[in-house]
């Protein structure tokens, strides 16, 4: 699928929800079947009207690195938990871990800050999100808590620190983890700055258009999104990352973004997208 059939799709996907509201959700998204839609946005749409007598549970993330979360959600999802409790604890296991883009051992902007940003959404709309946020081990349950227990869907900064020292998160230390620092230290050599759009599709070594390279013989990735539905059928999303390695301070993503990094649908589906941080 290239690039513009993605843009066209959640164009759609967002028109779709707009008019959805006016007349008819689902019936908007039959209609679209006759529309000539791109083919992709056709193939969820079909998807999409299935959703509800979908059995689970069933739970999905990005990248190799998920699937030590996909674990995590699967203590919960595989007892009969609820879908939103899944996906949080699964990308805590993510964030937990040392690695170049997840949690606060991934790698620092370009002044030596870990930065995290990370969201939540569950299958009735509600939804959490934080930004910019440092020294907090695990954003992903701060924005749980901006969705329970505040009137506000998204906190950054030095906001949703203070918001997360509040509700009893540990302030963490600033260091950077060893490999982190290690990294940091390689990058300030040339301190080249130089972010491509759809790097990705560069780098196809045989593995399919969005396949990631390898690294160190790992496989590279980036955020974690995660989607589940659990076996009462309801549907859960997050998605948290450090974002873009060695990113200008301040620089901020589409992960945290409702509607970009996530967007969950009780009636419809569930879908969260990475890369680049221009979804
Ligand atoms: N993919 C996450 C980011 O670019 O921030």
């Amino acid at each position: 699928m290239n690039r513009d059939a993605i843009i066209l799709g959640v164009l759609m996907l967002i028109f779709g929800f707009k008019m959805g509201y006016m007349m008819n959700r689902k019936r908007f998204l039959q209609l679209g079947a006759f529309t000539g839609i791109a083919t992709s946005l056709l193939g969820r749409k079909v998807h999409a009207q299935h959703v509800g007598k979908m059995s689970g549970p069933v739970v999905v993330s990005t990248w190799d690195a998920g699937l030590r979360a996909n674990k995590g959600a699967w203590e919960i999802l595989g007892k009969g938990g609820n879908a939103l409790d899944a996906v949080e604890k699964g990308v805590m296991v993510t964030e937990d871990e040392i690695n170049c883009c997840v949690g606060l051992g991934a790698n620092p902007d370009r002044d030596g800050f870990v930065t995290l940003d990370a969201c939540i959404m569950d299958h009735r709309f509600n939804c959490g999100s934080v930004a910019f946020l440092e020294r907090i081990k695990h954003p992903v349950s701060v924005a749980r808590r901006v969705m329970e227990k505040t009137p506000h869907v998204m906190l950054v900064g030095s906001g949703a620190q203070q918001f997360a020292i509040a509700e009893g998160f540990p302030l963490e230390s600033p260091d950077l983890s060893p490999d982190a620092k290690k990294a940091y230290q390689e990058w300030l050599k040339s301190a080249k700055y130089e972010p491509q759009i759809n790097r990705e599709n560069l780098e196809n070594k045989g593995h399919g258009p969005f396949a990631p390279s390898q690294i160190n013989g790992e496989w590279n990735h980036d955020t974690i999104g995660m989607v589940a539905i659990d076996a009462q059928g309801q549907l859960g999303g997050s998605c948290t990352t450090s974002g873009m390695g060695f990113k200008m301070r301040g620089r901020l993503g589409d992960s945290p973004i409702i509607g970009a990094g996530l967007y969950v649908d009780g009636d419809v589906g569930a879908c969260t997208a990475t890369g680049q941080g221009r979804t």
